[in-house]
């Protein structure tokens, strides 16, 4: 197999395959991107800290490099994500000294999705309009009953910000797709309260066009709950798109879980993953291998497949969540090695579709 056979050609007849990307690493990995992908995200720059750092003052400098870069690969972009409640200015929930209240949110919201759309719309296929705002086992015990994220938005608003920030996303974007974005979101416990959100924008009258499944792997994938989760959201009648795949160590060490640094696990996992074996490595090709098997049978269902980052030399992982006290761990959670070479699974993912 020639290593130098697209994969974004080979799948042009399942879905797009995309990559998030900063623009500082755009030159190092301009020949992979533009021979490798068709759709790409930007990893933070069009946040709301990054394009809002205060309010009314907007500052489209770096996205605008990665949209540069786009149009010399006559690609669109998957853009990502406003509303969220992480990296996001404190002054979206002050009024003063006092917090805001729900109409005050609501304005800011609209007038930065007002903002966004007009400096994005041309070069952007769909929004992730909200991201994140379910309840997450990661923050504590709850019963099922909790849905969402005892978020700022949330403690201001109650889930009604979900529906203003869709009406504003639908007003200003009437041709991009609208997508709302969540992780963890092939866990049972997880898939319903991420389902009774989306049911919840549907029944409020929301365009709602897709979901977006982050596929953020930190445990060894139960094959079965992904194509579950597929099928659960394709059945509430949305596109989905793959948003932020990456196949961490941790899911070589056999945790349940992202472990948390001064854990037992943390530390086992240290253990387990500090010095990989190259068989340790190979189970993390196993794992794509898999995962784009049941992404092919779904492709009536999802249209794009995008990867966090784009070789291993450039991962979140290797600096997100590490303990102090102990060595860190590198992930190698991507498709391209550290050289920028195809991993062998890369070389089968297109073999498959030939
Ligand atoms: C989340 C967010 C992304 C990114 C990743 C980690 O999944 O949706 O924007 O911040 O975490 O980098």
């Amino acid at each position: 197999m020639n290593s130098s056979i697209s994969l974004a050609k080979a799948y042009e007849k399942y879905f797009k395959i995309g990559a998030a990307v900063s623009p500082r690493y755009l030159e190092t990995y301009d020949s992979l991107l533009k021979t490798h992908f068709n759709s790409l995200t930007c990893e933070n720059q069009m946040k709301y800290a990054v394009v809002e750092p205060e309010e009314g003052k907007f500052e489209f400098e770096e996205a605008d490099k990665v949209i540069a870069f786009a149009r010399e690969m006559g690609v669109k972009l998957r853009a990502h994500a406003p509303v969220w409640h992480n990296q996001t200015g404190a002054w979206m929930y002050k009024d003063g000294d006092k917090p805001a209240p729900k109409e005050l949110i609501y304005e800011r919201i609209d007038a930065h999705t007002k903002a966004i759309a007009e400096h994005f719309n041309d070069d952007v296929y769909c929004w992730d309009v909200v991201n994140e705002a379910t309840f997450d086992e990661d923050l504590g015990q709850v019963d099922d009953s909790v849905v969402y994220r005892n978020s700022e938005y949330y403690k201001l608003c109650g889930p009604e910000f979900l529906v203003k920030a869709f009406q504003s996303m639908d007003k200003y974007s009437p041709n991009a797709q609208l997508f709302y974005n969540d992780y963890n979101e092939f866990e049972p416990r997880k898939r319903k309260r991420i389902v009774a959100l989306l049911k919840y924008l549907q029944e409020n009258g929301c365009r709602l066009d897709g979901f977006g499944l982050q596929q953020h792997f930190n445990s060894m994938p139960d094959y079965d709950e992904v194509k579950r989760s597929i099928e659960e959201y394709a059945s509430l009648g949305l596109r989905l798109h793959v948003t932020e795949l990456d196949v961490s160590m941790m899911a070589v060490a056999g945790l349940k879980r992202r472990a948390k640094p001064g854990t037992p696990e943390y530390a086992q996992f240290v253990k387990a993953c500090l010095h990989p074996t190259p068989e340790q490595i190979a189970m993390i090709d196993t794992i794509y291998e898999e995962l784009f098997k049941i992404y092919r049978s779904y492709s009536d269902v999802i249209d794009c497949v995008t990867t966090w980052g784009v070789a291993d030399d450039y991962t979140w992982l290797d600096s997100f969540g590490s303990d102090p006290n102990l060595p860190g761990v590198k992930h190698y959670p991507l498709l391209f090695d550290v050289d920028h070479n195809p991993k062998p699974c890369v070389l089968n993912m297109i073999d498959a579709c030939l």
